[in-house]
């Protein structure tokens, strides 16, 4: 039924096309409202229960804002809300982990080398994953140690790593690299549905009542609102990763995770810190740029090699290949392990079209298409999608040989 693979591939793309646009106006309205908390100033003569005040000039006119803390006197008459931006975002990510990782579990999701589970196994583990997640962490936010500000925020950054290398047991290191965004990013949305949006609601509800709203709402909201900065950029990282097999398909995925969200904070310190008007801290750039150095060294460090590994090297028959520039062994592979699905007119079932238009069958494809080969097959492990036709150890470094020493050697 090749009607039905033509309308979930569309789908797919209508979904991806909402959930940006939706991401953009939550992000895009979250760092506004960060830098213009920040950059709010005190001065005499502010009306009574005003905390601060910013002039800002965009689109032709000046602006001028005042945060009342916790509430105004009495209740404006007209109040706009900022919440559908991240329900919207959240229910867009929802639909497509569906479409993407549930309606193709075998492929995206499971890693038969990883787990051996079944989809439906699978998808109680991914949903079951992100519910505990949030539950675990209002938890904690509740907790004593909830009242330590950064204690709170090392404990949550253990935890996150945790999960970076849970999700790697679990699924492909394509989906594990997703869920751990859309873990963060469903602790993000939830804090908005479940804590900032009620808080907000009992103060409107106080002041329709004439009563005098308590502060600690704006105190809790301000905490939970700390911790979304912070996600941020990594959650747009995870979910831009799936481009990139060489973060999420490499052995130490889940330590590159962790690193992520080291870098989320030092940009966001940058940002932060400039936002408030207290200089200019060049040293974040300096230790983002380190980080990432770090990562992509780390994408490079192969398995530690065990057992019937270690001769995973090449065999002295593939090694002349290599040398003379054979391109026989590499074919081979290619037709052997690729070409199933990665063809003008695929035999793999529920496959339609050469995924992402990328032919492997003719030597000219091969070749045009050396380096996709040698970075999602050779140097990772994102393709095949979990292994799925057994690419073996040497056959990894067949791709890999052939690659560094004949096509980038030439
Ligand atoms: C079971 C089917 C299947 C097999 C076998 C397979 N692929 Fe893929 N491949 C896919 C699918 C599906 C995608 C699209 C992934 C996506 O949607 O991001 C893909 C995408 C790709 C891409 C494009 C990645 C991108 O995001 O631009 C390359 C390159 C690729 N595969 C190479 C290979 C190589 C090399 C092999 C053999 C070692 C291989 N594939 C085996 C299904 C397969």
């Amino acid at each position: 039924m090749y009607e039905y693979a033509i309308a979930w591939e569309w789908l797919n793309f209508a979904v991806r096309w909402l959930h940006v646009v939706t991401a953009i106006a939550w992000i895009g309205s979250s760092f506004y409202f960060i830098a213009l908390d920040l950059g709010l100033v005190k001065r005499p003569g502010l009306p009574a229960g005003a905390y601060g005040e910013e002039w800002q000039v965009h689109g032709g006119g000046f602006y001028h804002i005042q945060k009342y803390l916790v509430a105004p006197a009495s209740m404006p008459e007209h109040l706009t809300w900022f919440k559908w931006e991240s329900y919207a975002t959240w229910l867009s990510g929802f639909a497509l982990l569906c479409v993407v990782y549930y309606g193709g579990a075998d492929l995206f999701l499971i890693d038969r080398t990883v787990l051996d589970i079944e989809p439906w196994q699978a998808i109680c583990l991914s949903l079951a994953s992100l519910a505990v997640g949030w539950i675990l962490y209002d938890l904690l936010c509740k907790s004593p140690l909830g009242k330590n500000t950064w204690g709170l925020m090392v404990f949550l950054y253990l935890v996150l790593i945790a999960m970076a290398w849970g999700y790697t047991q679990i699924f492909t290191g394509r989906a594990a690299f997703l869920h751990l965004g859309a873990f963060t990013a469903t602790i993000m949305s939830a804090n908005v549905f479940f804590i900032i949006i009620p808080n907000q609601k009992i103060v409107v509800a106080d002041l329709i009542a004439g009563r005098t709203p308590d502060p600690k709402y704006g105190v809790i909201a301000k905490q939970r609102s700390l911790h979304n900065n912070y996600l941020t950029l990594p959650v747009i990282f995870f979910m831009l990763s799936n481009h990139y097999p060489l973060a999420f398909a490499t052995e130490f995925n889940w330590v590159i995770a962790a690193l992520v969200f080291l870098m989320g904070v030092t940009i966001r310190h940058w940002f932060n810190t400039t936002h408030a008007r207290k200089g200019k801290p060049t040293w974040t750039w300096l230790v983002t740029v380190l980080i990432f150095i770090v990562i992509m060294w780390l994408s490079t460090v192969p398995k530690v090699l065990t057992g019937e590994e270690e001769q995973a090297s090449l065999s002295t028959r593939e090694q002349t290949f290599v040398a003379n520039g054979h391109f026989e062994a590499v074919r081979d592979v290619v037709q052997g392990r690729c070409s199933m699905c990665h063809a003008a007119e695929p035999v793999w079932e529920g496959i339609a079209r050469a995924p992402k238009n990328v032919k492997l069958e003719t030597d000219g494809e091969i070749a045009a298409h050396a380096r996709e080969i040698y970075l999602q097959a050779g140097r990772s492990h994102a393709m095949p999608p979990g292994n799925i036709t057994d690419l073996s150890p040497e056959e990894r470094k067949l791709l890999v040989a052939w690659y560094e020493t004949t096509v980038e050697g030439r």
